[in-house]
């Protein structure tokens, strides 16, 4: 008993020097405590300001906030202090040169979705790992290998549009993405098993943007419940993989060949989360891209004649579309890409993306404190005058000059910028192939609008009627 209580005195007595050391220790690099915080309004407390947020295009609270206060502003958004950073540089500095300050930020329910081990919520060494193989697989030298499977998804799902019932064009492109989500994850797998982990996780993704609560049979609880079966299924096919012990190239070999310096492999759920994670980086994000540039080059008949050119040229070379297209002519088809490019830039579908202070950090004079959310505002340098000239204009030949660097970013940058960038855009470029050189289209009802889901894509996901176009 008495030596139990000396014990605790010198415990007591050590962890109060240790705490003096600390805070003096604290005093003495405050020179950052001096730093002011950036300009802006917090709004209420807690609600902050979140309701002038959604309930008006973000873009417009942000444009607004930004012509009053500059590149770095604060603002309170779901009771999380926030600076928000609206310039080129500002978005460098958190995303590149001082991302080890800024750690990934997603709400508990989202990952509790997608599974905790995925990629995208981590950093550090775990993180690097991961992106490692994700970007592996991912790479030119693997994605070129897969033209001819990516042609086939897209000309498949494109011909069932045809006749001219009214399509949900957002709906549709979703099918094509998750194909080649599927692709790139596992090669080709076998339909049965393609075919649960499509109805699976169909269910899931209905609870990306749903409530989250465990009441049961609201879409949340029933997208938990669909994870779980996915976990089930991907388990047997990992199981199955296993034990035929081949080396394939796509990302569930390099997951499954991966060890660690001490020789680790990775566990079935680490691989799980991942495989989940990429689907749903993958899905959303490229179909919404490609709904927007279907509706662009609608929009803009001489635009669309160009394309047509391009790519009816392609089509003629490959005996009227009876050879399939080469990596080296998706490599070749330099209008269209600016197309793709200035899609990208126009829709910017991921309009903002999170991080959170590790630390006190400065940026200009001003203080981010330990703890505040960094949202680096990808739209708003997009849509700036400063660096797209008349940027509301849909104009592809503005890249006939680089853009200066940092001010497009669809894909993000640094440490955790998109690793599926180069298979979205070849993704794009074969579906606009096909689209031009077999179909016309028409937009059927309101032709303007959008409807945020959370990314921005053409209101009610573009209806549009298609037809075979009749060879000239
Ligand atoms: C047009 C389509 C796409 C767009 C606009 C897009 C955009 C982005 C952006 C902006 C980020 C960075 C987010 C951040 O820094 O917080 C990101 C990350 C990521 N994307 Fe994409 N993406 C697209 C398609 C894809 C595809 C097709 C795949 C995979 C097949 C993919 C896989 C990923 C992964 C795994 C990450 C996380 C990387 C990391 O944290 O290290 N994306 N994407
Ligand atoms: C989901 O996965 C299970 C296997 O775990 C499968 O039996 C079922 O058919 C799949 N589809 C749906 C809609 O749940
Ligand atoms: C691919 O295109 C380049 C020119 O862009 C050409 O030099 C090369 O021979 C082509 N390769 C194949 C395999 O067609």
């Amino acid at each position: 008993m008495e030596l139990g209580g000396i014990l605790v005195v010198y415990v007591l007595i050590f962890l109060l020097t240790l705490l003096t050391y600390v805070f003096s220790r604290r005093d003495k690099r405050e020179p950052l405590k001096s730093a002011k915080l950036p300009p802006g309004s917090m709004g209420w407390p807690y609600i902050g300001e979140t309701l002038q947020l959604f309930s008006q295009d973000p873009s417009v609270f942000f444009a607004t906030k930004q012509k009053k206060y500059g590149e770095i502003f604060k603002t309170h958004i779901l009771g999380c202090p926030c600076a928000m950073l609206a310039s080129p540089e500002a978005a460098r500095f958190v995303l590149v040169t001082q991302a080890h300050l800024f750690k990934p930020t997603y709400p508990k329910s989202k990952e509790r979705l997608i599974g905790p081990s995925a990629l995208f919520f981590h950093q550090g060494d775990y993180h690097m790992r991961l992106r490692k193989l994700v970007q592996g697989s991912l790479s030119l030298d693997a994605i070129r290998n897969l033209v001819a499977d990516i042609e086939a998804i897209t000309a498949t799902a494109l011909d069932t549009w045809a006749g001219g019932r009214v399509i949900n064009t957002f709906h549709e492109m979703k099918k094509i993405s998750f194909e080649v989500g599927i692709l790139s994850i596992f090669g080709h797998l076998e339909a049965r098993y393609t075919d649960e982990l499509k109805k699976n996780y169909s269910i899931l993704d209905k609870g990306y943007n749903s409530f989250p609560t465990n009441i049961p049979g609201t879409a949340y609880k029933k997208a938990l419940l669909a994870r779980k079966r996915l976990s089930t299924i991907l388990g047997a096919i990992i199981c199955e993989r296993k034990e035929k012990r081949l080396l394939q190239k796509d990302l569930l070999g390099s997951l499954l060949n991966s060890k660690d310096e001490k020789g680790e492999i990775l566990t079935d759920e680490q691989i799980a989360d991942n495989i989940i994670g990429v689907l749903f980086a993958a899905q959303d994000t490229t179909a919404s891209v490609m709904t927007w540039i279907l509706k662009y080059i609608h929009d803009d008949p001489k635009l669309l004649e160009a394309v047509k050119a391009e790519q009816n040229a392609i089509r003629e070379s490959n005996d009227g579309g009876s050879q399939p297209l080469t990596w080296n002519q998706t490599r070749n088809m330099p209008i269209t890409c600016k197309v793709v490019l200035e899609s990208l830039r126009m829709a910017s579908i991921i309009s903002f993306t999170y991080r959170e202070a590790v630390a006190d950090v400065e940026y200009k004079g001003y203080l981010i404190p330990k703890g505040w959310k960094v949202l680096p505002l990808f739209r708003n340098i997009h849509h700036s005058p400063e660096f797209f000239v008349d940027p509301q204009k849909f104009d592809p030949t503005r890249y006939e000059v680089a853009p200066k660097p940092y001010t497009l970013m669809p894909f993000g940058s640094g440490v955790h910028a998109c690793p599926g960038n180069e298979l979205a855009k070849l993704e794009m470029l074969i579906m606009t192939h096909h689209l031009v050189t077999k179909f016309r289209w028409e937009v059927v009802g309101s032709q303007s609008g959008i409807q945020y889901g959370p990314f921005p894509v053409p209101v009610n996901g573009l209806p549009a009627r298609f037809w075979i176009e009749s060879s000239s």
